[in-house]
This record gives structure tokens, sequence and C-alpha cells, in this order.
């Protein structure tokens, strides 16, 4: 018994109760986001291809949809729109009478305490799929900006809790809050995707919002997947724009990102485990190679145990369901 242990870390394992007491990460209902596909036209209930259990919908089925969401408790979704017509300024974005300005109207008319965030780019809108208006193939980032401003105040207008930019233009949060604020929203929140990597995981989101860039990439304005300082350097930059949530994303392999961001500005933090996750985790379950409910827990786990205050997934219904149930 020479070199018997005085530290027994295993003390604290054996017992299940004892595990649950000394559980540093729980994760909750109010922690999540649920991502949401509106398309024009009635009783559409389009599954994505690549995406198992997410769905395209109509406003009429969004807002049943919706209902239940909040049934649930799940406390937001997340609101992305695939237009009837798409063009080169992608004025389907900031139509007063667009499928996300609808569909905002409609969902607020059905439930009470849902908070209805929108995302705001115009990759959905255009006709070449790029996040903004063009010269030749470069992305104009000021022209894009004054678009991107008149998409977050026809949102508010139209009901919105809160504004999420997801476009990476530069000076897009300081446009966006100066314009809400002259409007009278000085209530509304913005979201800023301030960290976004120009990420080969989006692939199964641009089946959902049929946004595939016409020629080209993202890497002009998206982050570059190398970087890390960078990360620091955006968030500071919008939170002095006026962001008062920031967001990384993805989330799984950024979990380092994550971290250092919420580390440093102790801002509420926001992770999306993002199509291309979802999607691994969906194919690799549906094959049996591993089991889908417990990779969906360790990895929503991670990303809160990493920092994040909340997580937009698309399994915020099946985890709300599991913490039902076991709870
Ligand atoms: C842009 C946007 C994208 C996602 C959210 N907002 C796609 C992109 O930048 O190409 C990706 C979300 C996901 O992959 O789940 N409007």
């Amino acid at each position: 018994m020479a070199n018997f242990p005085t530290k027994r870390l295993r003390r604290l394992r054996y017992n299940p109760t004892v595990r649950d007491l000394v559980r540093e990460t729980i994760l909750t209902k109010n922690d999540l986001i649920y991502p949401l596909f509106v398309v024009p036209g009635e009783k559409i209930k389009n599954e994505i291809r690549s995406m198992p259990g997410v769905f395209q919908m109509s406003i009429d089925i969004l807002v049943e949809e919706c209902k239940e969401v909040e049934k649930l408790s799940i406390p937001a979704i997340i609101l992305f729109g695939i237009p009837d017509h798409k063009d080169e300024v992608g004025s389907g974005a900031y139509d007063p009478n667009g499928i996300i300005q609808q569909a905002v109207r409609a969902i607020k008319k059905a439930v009470k305490k849902l908070l209805v965030i929108t995302d705001v780019c115009l990759c959905e809108y255009t006709s070449h799929g790029h996040c903004g208006v063009l010269n030749g193939e470069k992305i104009l980032n000021d022209e894009t900006v004054e678009l991107l401003v008149k998409e977050s105040i026809s949102h508010a207008e139209a009901g919105a809790d809160i504004i999420a930019p997801s476009d990476m233009m530069d000076g897009r949060i300081g446009a966006i809050r100066k314009a809400l604020d002259e409007k009278g929203f000085i209530e509304i929140p913005i979201l800023s995707y301030a960290v976004k990597y120009s990420s080969s995981f989006y692939g199964p989101f641009r089946d959902a919002v049929e946004s595939a860039p016409a020629f080209g990439d993202r890497r002009s304005h998206q982050m570059d997947i190398a970087n890390g300082s960078e990360a620091l350097r955006e968030a500071e930059s919008d939170i002095e724009e006026g962001a008062d949530i920031i967001m990384v994303k993805p989330a799984g392999a950024y979990l380092d990102i994550i971290w250092r961001v919420k580390e440093k500005f102790g801002m509420p933090t926001a992770a999306y485990q993002v199509s291309g996750e979802y999607a691994m985790i969906k194919a690799a379950g549906r094959n049996n190679w591993i089991d889908e409910e417990s990779v969906m827990i360790e990895s929503l786990t991670a990303i809160k145990r990493a920092g994040a205050d909340m997580i937009l997934t698309y399994f915020a219904k099946d985890i709300a369901k599991y913490l039902d149930k076991y709870k």
C-alpha cells in the first residue's frame, strides 16, 4: 500500500445523486433559440434533404409550429425567409410585405410570450446568393449596410423582438442601432453575429434557404477559420457599436472562441450550433453509428460549458422534450 492515493476524485462519481450535486453545467430550456424557415404559399411543410426533422414551412404551418414551441417553453425562435423572387439587390429582404415581415406579424398575433428574432442578411434574397450588393464580383460594404438598415427597420415595424444581423459587413451594428433608435425602437436589442466564420458547416443551411453563392465564396466578409485573436477584434467593434448580445458561429468546432469571447467581454454570448453540426449528428445517429440523443446532449452541454449563455440549435424541440421527460 505504498503509493496509496490520498486524493480520490472518484468519490464524487460513484453515486448518481452525488453526481447531480456536483454537476457544473446544466442545460435548461431557457438556453434555447430555435431556427425556423419560412416560405411563401399555404400548407407547405417541406423537409430539408440534408436536415432531417427540419422543414421549410408556409406561414399557416409556421404559426402552428410556434404555438407548439411556446407550449414547450422554448423562449425564442429565429426566423429565416425564402422569398418568392430573388433579385440583384435582395429587395425581398426589406419589402414591408416580404415573407419575414408577414410571418412576424402572423406569429405575434398568435403567440404571446415567444420572442421572435429575425436574421438580417441579403443572401436569402439575392439572385446571386451573396450577402450584399455587388460591383462585378465585389460585395460593396457601405451600400449593403444601407439595405441591411432598411431590412432591420422593416422587421422591427413588423413586430420583431430582437434583430440579428448575420451579414458580417463592417459598421452595420452602429448603423442599425442608430436607425432603430431614430425610429423609436430603442428597446429592441441587437443580437450580432459578431464572430462568424467562413465555414463549410453551413452547407445544409444553404439547401434550406437556397442561397449557395452563384460564384465564389464568402471569404471576403466572413472570418478565416484559422483566426482566433481576430474574433476578439470583431466582438469588440460590435460591442462598441451597440450590440447587446454577441454570437459565435459555428459552435462545436469553435469552443475556444466562445470561451475567449465570454472571458474577455463578459457579454451575453450566443453560440450557433449550425446546420452541418446538426446534419452530422443526425446522419450518424440514423445509421446507428452513434447514439443521437446522448451526442445531442453532449454537444450542447459542451457549448454551454465553453461559455455560451444561449444556443441556437435545430435540436431545440428535441432537447426541450428530453428535459421534460427527465425532470
Ligand atoms: C446568413 C446565414 C447563414 C447561416 C445563418 N445565417 C449562412 C451563411 O452565412 O452562408 C447558417 C446557419 C446554419 O448553417 O445553420 N443569412
